[in-house]
């Protein structure tokens, strides 16, 4: 028996996913306007910017950027914004609550720990940081200072990849039987790390979503490879289990031609496709039962409450402003402390913890390495909450 509603009751879902979109405040008259600062004006720094620019609960303030012409370029696009060379400026210029931190890998901990320091919540780009100790030392200058720290997973406000959550926690798929996920970009020279470093952190932090019980292997194999002598992996393979011995395989690659980012989860009754390069049905839920394989379509909801920015750009950077505009939506709400749940930390340094089981096991020609616990032992309980006390995470 199938757990789905028939595909005439399409609507219903639609109406769901409406609600979420609600729920996150479009639409919604805003309670305070916070003050946001992009430090950054690179690619990401720009998406961002536009996001909080367009979203009722944020005021966009600021933006810096090490190289000054591009924060002014990124400032004259957004109505002329005030724009500073270094943060240290930033921060003894204009007043902010919260900064964005879009700087390369290199120098997200130090922008990320001036802003704590001079009292401002942060939300930092992926990977949270270039070490897990780093990831942490960061985590604990937020807690100590009371402040919110969210690493910018942006697939995580994406209606196909909420419905797979619930999906999931609903248990409709059944057992889980594999796992596997994809994300290939072609441009080799967009960034100097590695590909585990550069790709993968994405596809962890939908996996530390949807999986029941987190991203928390015991431990993880990687195989890389450098085809063309660059240095570096562009091609990586990371194998783990997941607790019902189920097999994981992420595959990210810089190689390819092809740009390619997909989902598919495997269970006894169900079986979920996502696919992030399609802008509408992104997800399919196959379901056996049915007859002649049918397939049940879980649609993508565009929300008209959202300005249409980049409309001549396409409708994936549409799509990709309108998650992010979910995501400002729920930053502001943890900020206003409007929303509890789970540190909104936490799913980024299992994503570090990760990522260096990964670095430890290539050194060792792939052979399985363990996933450290994201916090040391002596660790305030609070803070680590129950991921320390798991065993999944023991050393
Ligand atoms: N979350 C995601 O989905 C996602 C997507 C793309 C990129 N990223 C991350 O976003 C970050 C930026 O990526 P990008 O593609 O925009 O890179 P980019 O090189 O285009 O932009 C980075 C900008 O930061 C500036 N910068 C460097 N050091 C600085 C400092 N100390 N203070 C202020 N500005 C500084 C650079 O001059 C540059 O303009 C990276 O960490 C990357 O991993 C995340």
């Amino acid at each position: 028996m199938s757990n789905l509603p028939a595909p005439t009751e399409n609507y219903q879902e639609e109406d769901e996913m409406n609600a979420v979109a609600h729920d996150y405040g479009v639409g919604k008259e805003p309670v305070a306007r916070l003050r946001m600062a992009v430090v950054g004006a690179g690619s990401r720094g720009a998406s961002l910017a536009r996001a909080f620019h367009a979203c009722p609960e944020w005021e966009l303030t600021a933006v810096c950027d090490v190289e000054i012409d591009r924060a002014g370029k990124l400032a004259a696009q957004l109505g002329d914004v005030p724009w500073f060379e270094t943060i240290d400026e930033l921060l003894d210029s204009v007043e902010v609550d919260t900064a964005a931190i879009a700087t390369p890998l290199g120098a997200l901990h130090g922008t990320t720990m001036t802003a704590l320091r001079a009292g401002k919540h942060v939300l930092a780009e992926e990977p949270l940081a270039d070490s897990l100790v780093r990831g942490h030392e960061m985590v604990s200058e937020a807690q100590a200072n009371g402040l919110v720290l969210m690493t910018d997973h942006p697939h995580s406000f994406e209606p196909a990849i909420q419905k797979i959550q619930k999906l999931m926690d609903s248990g409709s798929l059944g057992e889980i039987l594999f796992v596997e996920a994809l994300l290939s970009e072609p441009n080799l020279l967009k960034t100097e790390r590695d590909v585990f470093w550069d790709l993968a952190p994405g596809n962890f932090a939908i996996l530390d979503q949807v999986l029941p019980e987190g991203l928390a292997p015991l431990e993880v194999s990687a195989f890389g490879g450098d085809p063309l002598g660059t240095g570096r992996d562009c091609v990586g393979h990371i194998n783990f289990r997941l607790s019902n011995d189920a097999p994981v395989h992420v595959h990210v690659n810089r190689l390819s031609r092809a740009k390619t980012h997909q989902l598919l989860i495997a269970g006894t009754r169900l079986t979920m496709v996502w696919d992030g390069g399609l802008h509408k049905e992104r997800l399919q839920v196959l379901d056996p039962c049915l007859p002649n394989q049918q397939k049940h379509f879980s649609p993508y909801c565009p929300e008209p409450e959202i300005p249409q920015l980049l409309d001549e750009d396409g409708p994936q950077l549409i799509l990709e402003q309108q998650t992010l505009g979910r995501m400002a939506a729920e930053l502001a709400k943890r900020i206003q402390r409007q929303r509890g749940g789970f540190p909104p930390h936490l799913p980024g340094l299992r994503v570090l913890a990760m990522l260096e089981a990964i670095a430890r096991s290539r050194s060792i020609d792939g052979q399985a390495s363990r996933v450290m616990a994201p916090f040391p032992e002596d660790s305030d309980p609070d803070i680590a909450g129950n991921w320390s006390q798991s065993i999944l995470w023991s050393k």
